[in-house]
């Protein structure tokens, strides 16, 4: 059996080992195998490095979102072949799909494919899959957006979709997103972060550490109540968008959606509620599982249109210093520091 380089946890909160005895995966007929060249660290993997949330064995190999290069393509593949340039969000908690060792497998339908060799950023699109398909989640499948399936624009709406955490990753998708749709989008930030959510699109920003009432008056205010669609993408933001829903919104369709897919909410039934799942990518024996991986399945093309066309752009990013295995466990410790920005490791060179 082949064997290659990887990071393996032994159980939840172990330290983690490089170790160059991972079993190399062999691809299915939809799938690619492919050479891991720049990891982008989320929250979840500390998280999965304490709490084993999602690890489906041990010894453990983590990561979510990954750039890399196709190996090899499944027989049944019909996206990819060896040499294209890939990335995305790896089903979590899987050991042959994992990012954080040389090689893994990809399921060709829900992995975006740089379309051009040309310039391709690698560390770019390493920190797009969890935030893009997160924001997807919420913003098209949770209250029903639609992006235009050839990556334009669509023409402006006298309409407003409100983003509560709109600097974060998954935040600056949803500002992108909205705006691609063509709403105009107000954004919660930490004041001095303004610019990022101005820079993603936001039409109109407001202070995300103001008590709830400020907050609520700030987004009446800026949209004078037509909107009513609201996605908390910090986690901060339930008790927000239902006031600003029930006490600020002159909607007749009300919509709240969440990155929060684990505190209980207790939402009016005159609002739906929609939470992201993304963690259940992949698991087709999960009903949420089957639900989640379906409707990215079904806009990969339509995100690949937008981001060859500018509609949707990585978000600004800092790269560890170096290349290597090691840097990957750097990286984790960066996050959970709390970086300023998007962590980027280069995992290999090509
Ligand atoms: N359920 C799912 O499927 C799913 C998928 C992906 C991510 N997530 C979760 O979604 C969250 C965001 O992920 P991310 O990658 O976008 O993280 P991130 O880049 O670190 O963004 C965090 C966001 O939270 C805001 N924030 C931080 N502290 C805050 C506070 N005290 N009050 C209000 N807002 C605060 C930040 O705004 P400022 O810095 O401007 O203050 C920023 O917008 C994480 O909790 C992650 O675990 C869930």
């Amino acid at each position: 059996m082949a064997t290659q380089t990887g990071i393996t946890i032994s159980a939840p909160d172990a330290p983690f080992t490089i170790v160059t005895t991972v079993p190399r995966p062999t691809p299915g007929p939809t799938q690619a195998l492919v050479k891991s060249l720049a990891v982008g660290i989320n929250p979840v993997d500390p998280m999965q490095h304490h709490t084993g949330l999602l690890v489906t064995s041990y010894p453990a190999i983590l990561g979510s979102d990954f750039a890399g290069v196709v190996l090899e393509a499944g027989s049944g593949c019909t996206r990819l072949k060896p040499g294209d340039y890939v990335y995305g969000c790896a089903p979590l908690g899987q050991n042959t799909f994992t990012p954080f060792q040389e090689t893994f497998l990809v399921e060709e339908n829900v992995v975006l494919k740089a379309l051009g060799r040309e310039g391709v950023d690698v560390e770019g699109l390493a920190g797009v899959g969890a935030g893009l398909f997160t924001a997807g989640l919420c913003l098209l499948a949770g209250m029903g957006l639609e992006l235009s399936p050839d990556g334009t624009k669509a023409a402006e709406k006298d309409e407003w979709v409100v983003v509560l955490g709109g600097t974060g990753t998954v935040g600056q998708f949803a500002v992108q997103i909205a705006r691609a749709c063509g709403f105009k989008v107000a954004a919660s930030c930490s004041p001095a972060k303004a610019e990022i959510a101005i820079k993603n699109g936001a039409t109109a920003t407001f202070n995300n550490r103001g008590g709830a009432d400020e907050q609520v008056a700030s987004i009446k205010e800026i949209t004078g109540g037509n909107f009513g669609r609201i996605f908390d993408a910090s986690t901060y933001g339930y008790g927000v968008m239902v006031a600003a829903l029930e006490e600020a919104s002159t909607a007749e369709s009300k919509y709240l959606t969440s990155v929060d897919d684990w505190s209980p909410f207790n939402t009016p039934a005159s609002i739906k509620e929609y939470r992201a799942e993304l963690g259940h990518l992949g698991r087709l024996d999960e009903p949420i599982g089957a639900a989640v991986t379906k409707d990215i399945a079904s806009w990969i093309s339509t995100f690949e249109a937008h981001l060859a066309a500018g509609t949707l752009k990585p978000v600004e990013y800092q790269v560890v210093d170096g290349v290597g295995w090691d840097k990957v466990i750097e990286g984790i410790n960066q996050q959970e520091a709390g970086p300023a920005k998007k962590i980027i490791v280069r995992t290999q060179t090509e």
